[in-house]
């Protein structure tokens, strides 16, 4: 099942594929209820850098938006694949990935539908949360945590969760973030700058996260 008929797809169609649910990993899950914090700019800036560092991403676009399989589509020779339920009827022919991937990264739409979180939380081998660091910001991640800490289908798996703070201009932006994240164990994987207009973010944020899976 191809999200569109690109060159690049059309060359993956001879990969063996499986079923999300049977990737043995890693699934990353890019993750956050709010709008426009940045899931999928580190969406595709993750996808950037695992190529360059000689990896193999595949991409699961949740977000009807489809603005992570846009850019991939655009941006070089990764598979990438969107979840739109009315094409197949069943999940795990829909939403297939190839066997030999190095990783899965997978975006997620803003005001999340309940029944789609229990879908993501059974995929995910590894959550990043992108959020900005204003007040307001940490406010809203600090309503949305507990509905996944004290998800059932998270707390089944436990994936590993870990914070990335996004537009950050100085070192002191992220004390308030830090404050709310420590008592409750998360760690900030890595701090991102403002982008500058017409760059992509080249800040490395496959290393810190390549390390953070292995431990
Ligand atoms: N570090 C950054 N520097 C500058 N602009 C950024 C940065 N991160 C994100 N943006 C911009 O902020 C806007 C929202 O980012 P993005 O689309 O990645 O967020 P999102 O969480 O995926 O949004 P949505 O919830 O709508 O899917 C985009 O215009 C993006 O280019
Ligand atoms: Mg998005």
């Amino acid at each position: 099942m191809l999200a569109h008929a690109t060159p690049s797809t059309v060359r993956h169609k001879l990969q063996p594929l499986v079923s999300l649910t049977a990737f043995p990993g890693p699934r990353l899950l890019v993750l956050n209820n709010k709008g426009g914090v940045g899931k999928s700019t580190i969406t595709t800036t993750l996808l950037r850098q695992l190529s360059a560092d000689g990896q193999t991403p595949a991409l699961v676009d949740f977000d009807p938006q489809g603005s992570s399989i846009d850019w991939a589509e655009e941006n070089g020779d990764f598979w990438a694949v969107d979840d739109d339920p009315r094409r197949e009827r069943l999940e795990s022919m829909r939403l297939r990935v190839p066997a030999n991937a190095s990783h899965v990264v997978m975006d997620s739409p803003a005001n999340l539908d309940p029944r789609l979180l229990n879908r993501l939380l059974d995929y995910a081998d590894a959550i990043v949360l992108p959020t900005q660091v204003s007040p307001m910001d940490v406010r809203a991640l600090g309503r949305f945590l507990p509905n996944l800490l004290l998800h059932p289908r998270y707390r089944a798996r436990m994936p590993q969760l870990g914070v990335i703070a996004n537009r950050v201009s100085d070192d002191s932006d992220t004390e308030l973030l830090e404050r709310f994240l420590k008592p409750l164990n998360l760690p900030l994987l890595a701090r991102l700058p403002e982008r500058k207009p017409g760059q992509s973010l080249d800040t490395p944020l496959w290393p810190s996260l390549k390390i953070w899976l292995k431990g």
